[in-house]
Formats: structure tokens, sequence, C-alpha cells
């Protein structure tokens, strides 16, 4: 652990912890957080990354997309996050055209971590000279490459990216040149686990994966759906772990136990 980072005396992770795990080969924990009881109680379960996702337009607001969700919204749900943690890594979105243009990205990004206490911003899709300028102002950048939830008006629907040859040595050329343009951290969603692992093997940053197979340098998945919460369709890669344990605590524990060990996830959850 890092021995300048502290809340309170207590150490928070930082991204050079998330890089000596995956040098180590430990597996990174990750869920998506909304609020400050979930980051206390996710934080105590030995959660490593807390994701402030603009999931929560959608599990927290109840639209069906991500796409209304605005910097003000992130801004808050980052704050609340940031509150609650202890240890926890804390990772934010950028929304929905909160980075139209690079200098816009970079202002988002810098009151994501000013006012939000987020320690690094994630963006959708391979936006290179982005990447490059927000690296260059001081921002550290996680890319999500795969599924991107911004397009779905664009796409028509949620499927998994990178089947075809093609699209999959398109997938695998952008997470190399994601990682070259700085970016310290990549989330892959929705695509073969045979190019997850790829991927996760060829980069020197930690990869983390949701629907992308067990051999990630990590797994995400949205709270909600871990807990089984939700009226949506539940996609083939979550797991409810309220059907294990008998309280939030112990699904949580036992998310994080099973994501360290590799049994989740397992092929059923995997393409
Ligand atoms: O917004 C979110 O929750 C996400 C995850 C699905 C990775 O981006």
């Amino acid at each position: 652990m890092s021995q300048y980072a502290t809340i309170s005396g207590t150490k928070i992770k930082t991204i050079a912890d998330l890089q000596a795990m995956k040098q180590a080969g430990q597996k990174i924990t990750s869920l998506t957080a909304y609020d400050a009881s979930f980051a206390a109680l996710l934080d105590q379960a030995g959660v490593d990354v807390l994701l402030v996702g603009d999931s929560l337009g959608m599990v927290v607001q109840g639209h069906s997309s991500t796409l209304p969700v605005s910097m003000q919204d992130m801004i808050y749900h980052t704050q609340l996050v940031s509150r609650g943690r202890q240890q926890a890594f804390v990772l934010a979105d950028l929304p929905f055209m909160s980075a139209a243009t690079v200098e816009l990205a970079a202002e988002n990004a810098a009151l994501l971590i000013q006012q939000g206490g987020a320690q690094m911003v994630k963006i959708e899709g391979a936006k290179i000279a982005t990447i490059q300028f927000m690296v260059q102002q001081g921002i550290p950048v996680c890319a999500h490459l795969g599924l991107l939830p911004q397009l779905i008006y664009q796409a028509g629907k949620y499927s998994v990216q990178g089947k075809e040859e093609k699209e999959a040595e398109r997938l695998l050329a952008d997470a190399l040149e994601v990682e070259q343009a700085g970016a310290q951290l990549l989330i892959v969603e929705c695509i073969p686990a045979t190019l997850a692992q790829q991927i996760s093997e060829q980069l020197t940053i930690p990869v983390i994966g949701i629907g992308a197979g067990v051999n990630c340098d990590g797994q995400v998945l949205v709270l909600y759906d871990m807990l089984g919460i939700g009226t949506g369709r539940k996609p083939r890669f979550t797991k409810d772990y309220m059907q294990q344990g008998d309280s939030l605590a112990a699904a949580v524990q036992t998310y994080v136990a099973e994501v360290r060990e590799q049994k989740f996830p397992g092929l059923e959850h995997s393409f």
C-alpha cells in the first residue's frame, strides 16, 4: 500500500495499489456505488474500487438509459460515495456529452475530482485525443471499451461486442491505444472471454471486466444487479448474491471472495 493517501489516518487505495495487484496476480474487486451508506458497506467488505457509474440513471433515477444523467448528478453521487468510503478507490463516470470536446472533458473531470472527491474519471470509447489531453493536465483516466451504454440510441440494443474477428482486432487495437494515450485503468464490458483475456495479458494497466470472463485483472458489477434489486431484465453476466447470503454485507463479502478466488464469473456468466 502506498503511504501518502489517508482519510482520518486510514489508507486509501491508490492506482499504484491496483497496479501492484495486477502484477501480483491478485484479482481486483469492484462494484458500483451511489451513496455513502452503501459505500461504507462495500468498503468494509473489502471492495477495492467503488465505481460511481452513470448506471445510476437507470438503477437510482429510474430512467431507461444512462443518457439523462447530468454532471450535477455525477458530482453529487461522487461526493456521497467519497464521504462513505474509508479505503476503497473512487472512480467516477463522465456522463453522456460531458466529454464532447477535449476541453469540456478536462473541465468536467476536474469537477469530479475537485468537488466530488474522485481519484480517477472513466470515459466511454477510445477517445484518444481526449484521454491524452486529460492525462497531460494531470487527470487520472480509466477508459471503457466494448459495450458502451452511452451509445444505446445509435446501437439500438445492448449486445456483446467483438464477436467477429475484425471487431475483436479493433477492440484489441483500441485497448493498446488507450493505454498508450495514458489511461491507467481499463473497463471492458460485454466482450468474449477469450478477447478479454488477450487484452488483459497484452496491457500493462489493470483491466476490469463486466461480462468479459474470469481472466480479466478484476471484476465489476452494477450493485443493484448483484443484490437482485430492480425490475429490468437481468443481464446474463450478473449474479444475484442475495440468493446465497442472508444480509447485504454477506452478499457483498461472498462476491468479493468469489472474484478473488476466480469462482465468479463462471462460464454461464461469460460470452
Ligand atoms: O455506469 C456503470 O455502472 C458502468 C459499469 C457498467 C461498468 O459503467
